[in-house]
């Protein structure tokens, strides 16, 4: 038995980055992960492989429309796939081993097996019993189950098996139009599969700017996707190799199916925080199967604490790894917070979609009265130079003292551009700050600022 002042359950990048920022601030500490690799979802299973094979497809996608375009003729690359899923690997590799080597390097101890909570103040890992005055739970979460159909991980596949396909399929059928469905149907798409979306909702990607949807289904649309709208799926069937998947459309009564080689269920993710003994602890959950906190992050038990995908909010990587430094401040006896208001979220197909803060729609809604600053790609020299020139920045501001309350950009570079609106956020800017701050040309960021002038005097280029 050791004991610590710190025990972080999951290596994930909300465990790690706890505990590492924990080991920074001077506290004893060891995080349990049950995995092969430390990282999470995230690292093995999620953000990282799915952005390697973006990144390899997205290249693809280059090659067969804009080459001949630049003058580059006559390239025609085929499909390694074995070779592609091994540099996917490889990333993961490479990024899980630099976690190990972090905690090495900030003598964070790794606990290695699957840990529970028999009381509090003890963290049971295999056999071995271990105490801590303080426990974070960073346990994070699953792909959902969907009623009436069965992941199979080989032709009904969750994002893991999509990651991991044993040859890339001539069909494909993704339930839900979230980030999930969206950049792995983008993967397969690229490579020459017939996705086919069908999602419960009447838009893509719930929750995001309705015009950044719309103008997203679009693009979407023209590079090849289809899309079933409004449709809810009762079941899938799998039948000689190939996947039936029933949906019924709102408007009609009728049951319809489409059928694929592969089926990627990606209609949302819930939290994993089975076999930690929370019930046996006494821990109270919310109404949807989260972890309940205070605005400290502390359970209903005292001296257990959690974050990440295990409790509530959005399930984004960076949103729990804010919590892990956040926890880890408050646990060495300083102030953690975290500003939900400024948590940005984005989709890293091609192009990028990102947004930060309020929508239009939350702001109809709120009655808040607000100002609209857009600016088309098609006015920045460096958008059309790489033919991603579709995409436009909406930037939102308060009417009346010009605040910026949120921004939702789709087109090139999307993902990297909302970061100078979010430290706006941060600093309480008005959208004149952002105007009046100088921006290098040609960058794809002059398109946040001109939408920033597009609130007061109007942008320059458009
Ligand atoms: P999601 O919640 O983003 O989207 C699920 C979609 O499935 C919704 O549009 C929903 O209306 C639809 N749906 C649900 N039941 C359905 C049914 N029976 N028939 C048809 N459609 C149905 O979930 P997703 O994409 O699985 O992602 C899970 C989590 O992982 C999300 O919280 C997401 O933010 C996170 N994530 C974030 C990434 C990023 O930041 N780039 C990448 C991948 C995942």
């Amino acid at each position: 038995m050791a004991s610590f002042d710190v025990i972080v359950i999951g290596g994930g990048p909300g465990g790690y980055v706890c505990a590492i920022h924990c080991a920074q601030l001077g506290l004893k500490v060891a995080c349990v992960e049950g995995r092969e690799t430390l990282g999470g979802t995230c690292l093995n299973v999620g953000c990282i492989p799915s952005k390697a094979l973006l990144n390899s497809t997205h290249h693809l996608h280059e090659v067969h429309e804009n080459f001949e375009k630049m003058g580059l003729m006559g390239a025609n690359p085929t499909v390694d796939w074995s070779k592609m899923k091994a540099y996917k690997q490889d990333v993961v590799d490479g990024n899980t081993k630099g976690i190990e080597f972090l905690f090495k390097k900030n003598k964070v101890t790794w606990l290695k097996g699957w840990g529970s909570i028999p009381e509090a103040g003890k963290v049971k890992v295999g056999d071995e019993v271990h105490e801590a005055k303080n426990i974070v739970i960073a346990s994070g979460s699953v792909p959902a189950s969907l009623p009436g159909v069965e992941v199979d991980e080989k032709i009904v596949v969750t994002s893991t098996g999509a990651l991991a396909l044993d040859k890339i399929p001539e069909t494909m059928v993704v339930i839900g139009a979230g980030v999930i469905g969206l950049e792995m149907g983008s993967v397969y798409s690229r490579l020459g599969a017939k996705v086919t979306v069908v999602e419960y909702l009447d838009a893509i990607t719930p929750g995001m700017d309705a015009e950044v949807a719309k103008s997203f289904q679009k693009i979407l649309s023209k590079q090849g996707f289809d899309f079933i709208l409004g449709a809810a799926v009762s079941g899938v069937k799998v039948d000689g190799g190939k996947a039936t998947v029933t949906y019924k459309l709102k408007k009609g009564d009728k049951e319809e199916t489409v059928t694929a080689d592969t089926v990627l269920v990606a209609t949302g993710r819930k939290p994993f925080v089975y076999g930690l003994g929370l019930e046996a602890l006494g821990v109270e959950m919310e109404q949807r199967g989260q972890i309940k906190t205070d605005a400290h992050f502390q359970t209903s038990v005292k001296g257990v604490y959690a974050i990440g995908d295990a409790i509530v909010g959005p399930m984004l990587a960076h949103k729990a790894e804010d919590e892990g430094m956040a926890v880890a401040e408050i646990l060495a006896g300083k102030h953690g917070h975290v500003n939900y208001d400024v948590i940005p979220g984005v989709i890293y197909t091609t192009p990028e979609v990102a947004s930060v803060g309020k929508t239009e729609e939350q702001l109809k809604a709120e009655g808040r009265a607000y100002k609209v600053g857009k600016f088309p790609f098609m006015g920045n020299a460096r958008a059309k130079a790489i033919f991603q020139a579709e995409g436009f920045v909406k930037l939102i501001a308060d009417k009346a003292t010009d605040r910026i309350l949120g921004c939702h950009i789709i087109g090139p570079g999307a993902g990297d551009l909302i970061h100078e609106v979010c430290v706006a956020m941060e600093f309480g800017a008005s959208a004149q700050d952002l105007a009046l701050t100088c921006h290098a040309h040609p960058t794809y960021s002059e398109a946040v600022r001109e939408a920033a002038l597009a609130c007061g005097t109007g942008a320059i280029h458009a």
